[in-house]
Order: structure tokens, then C-alpha cells, then sequence
């Protein structure tokens, strides 16, 4: 097995990302291909609020290799990629050029810091991506414990969410963090505001029958006209999402 492969990904036929895996000591290989659910939920997103507004602001928080970012760039967003560790950040670098992407907007900076100190600027984006480990730290020793902190996190996200034309992706894979616990925190902070959201678990279903969780996803849509009368977000607890042969058949392995 070479130490370093590519792995292609083709949203349709002319447009495709790239990303190069190896193995490395922390037992990642550089991708979640699972998440291919979300990188289709995003490029869909931003392309459609594309029609109203120029170049919409979207920001990736834990943001890894840069699935979630190259998506959102492919689909023509003004992307902002967020994520702690600096090789990390060169890897999704590595990642944009092989996808023949360019103009990405980096930083290595702790999530926490980062979101709180956009609010008090005033700023706003047409799509928050965020996918949080259970713990993890800045880069300079800041903790994040995904338990304590993810309430201060989603009001924070709320007031950058801009109010129309815009979208959430949060993923968690925390073994104690249930559905109903990120059912919660969406109602409590996105209440009477999105037009859709949807929480289900990404799963991988085994040839045995045996299905493996790969964690939980809340996806939310706020758009102008669709909110009219609402009093509670319809939220739809029994969407189940998962990477099943239409998404895998569009993941390629590069031969060089
Ligand atoms: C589970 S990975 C995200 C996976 C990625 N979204 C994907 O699907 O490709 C979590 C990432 O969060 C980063 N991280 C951990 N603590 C952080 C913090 N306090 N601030 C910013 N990033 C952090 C890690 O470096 C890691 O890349």
C-alpha cells in the first residue's frame, strides 16, 4: 500500500475535488467519506442562495481537510476555513490546489475565540459548517469540550447566521451526544426561524446487516417568504441520512 493515494469526488461531471489521504500517526487518513452527505448538502446550498446573492460567506469551523470547504468553494461561496492545527490547515491547502480551486480564506485559530469575537464585530454568514470533536484544543492550549461549550456555540452561530437566504450544517460524533440533545439546542437557538431542518445519524450499513453510527447531523435552511406563520421549526427527527451507493459512486481512487 503506497504511504499517499488521491481520492476524487464528482459533484457532476465537470465538477469535482480532490483530496490526497495518507497515513498518519493519529490513525486518519484524511478524509470521512460519510460525510459526503453534507458536502452535497452544502454545494446544493450554496448554489441555490447563489441565485440572490453574489458570492454568499460561508464559515467552516473544525473544518479538518476541507471537505465541507472545497464543496462550498466548487459551488462558488466566499469561503472561510477554520481549524486549529496547522498542518491540518496545509493539508486542506494541498487539498484546494489538487481540486484546481483557488482563493480560500485561512486561519489557524481557535473556534471558540473565533466566533465570539465575529459577533462582536457584527459579522454575518450565509452558511456556518460545523463539525466539533468531543475534545479538542486551540492553538494555543485553549480547551474544547464539546458537552460544556456547544450552547455558548450555537448562540454565537445563531447571531452570525444571516436571517434569510442561509444554512447550518452541525455534525457531531460523540457516543453521548444523542439526536435529541442537538434537537434541543437547534429549537432553542434557531426557534421560529429556519424554513426546514432535518436531524438524522450518518450511518454505514455493514454487508451483515450490521449498521455502524457515524454520528449525528442537524442541516437547517432559513429563507425569506417560507417562514410566514410559523411558530415551531418542523423538525424531522426521523430523516435518516447515509452515504448509500449514490454517493459512493461518485468517490473515485486516483491512480497515478
Ligand atoms: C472531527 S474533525 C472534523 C472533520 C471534518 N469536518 C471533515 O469531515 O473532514 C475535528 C477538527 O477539529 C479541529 N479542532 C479541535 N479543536 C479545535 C479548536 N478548539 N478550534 C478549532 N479547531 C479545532 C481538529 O484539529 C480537527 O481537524
Amino acid at each position: 500500500m503506497p504511504d499517499q493515494w488521491r481520492i476524487q469526488y464528482d459533484f457532476n461531471k465537470s465538477e469535482k475535488i480532490v483530496f490526497r489521504l495518507g497515513l498518519t500517526s493519529f490513525k486518519h487518513v484524511g478524509v470521512f467519506p460519510e460525510q459526503a452527505v453534507n458536502w452535497e448538502y452544502i454545494y446544493e446550498n450554496v448554489k441555490s442562495i447563489s441565485k440572490k446573492v453574489e458570492k454568499p460567506k460561508v464559515l467552516n469551523l473544525f473544518a479538518y481537510t476541507g471537505g465541507s470547504s472545497l464543496a462550498a468553494k466548487a459551488a462558488g461561496a466566499d469561503i472561510t476555513h477554520l481549524d486549529s492545527i496547522k498542518q491540518v490547515v496545509s493539508w486542506a491547502r494541498e487539498n484546494m490546489e489538487l481540486s484546481n480551486l483557488d482563493d480560500i480564506r485561512w486561519l489557524v485559530e481557535d473556534a471558540m475565540t473565533y466566533v465570539k469575537r465575529e459577533v462582536k464585530r457584527g459579522k454575518r454568514y450565509h452558511g456556518i459548517i460545523l463539525d466539533p470533536p468531543a475534545f479538542g484544543h486551540g492553538p494555543n492550549g485553549e480547551n474544547w469540550k464539546l458537552e460544556e461549550m456547544i450552547n455558548e456555540m450555537m448562540k454565537c452561530v445563531s447571531e452570525l447566521l444571516e436571517p434569510e437566504n442561509s444554512f447550518l450544517v452541525l455534525n457531531t460524533y460523540s457516543l453521548g451526544f444523542s439526536s435529541l440533545i442537538i434537537k434541543n439546542l437547534i429549537e432553542e437557538h434557531f426557534e421560529k426561524r429556519a424554513s426546514s431542518a432535518e436531524i438524522g445519524e450518518i450511518y454505514l450499513q455493514a454487508t451483515s446487516g450490521v449498521v455502524l453510527p457515524l454520528g449525528v447531523v442537524a442541516r437547517i435552511c432559513l429563507r425569506l417568504g417560507l417562514l410566514k406563520g410559523l411558530k415551531k421549526i418542523p423538525i424531522n427527527t426521523n430523516y435518516t441520512f447515509f452515504p448509500d451507493q449514490a454517493y459512493l459512486k461518485r468517490l473515485f481512487i486516483i491512480l497515478t
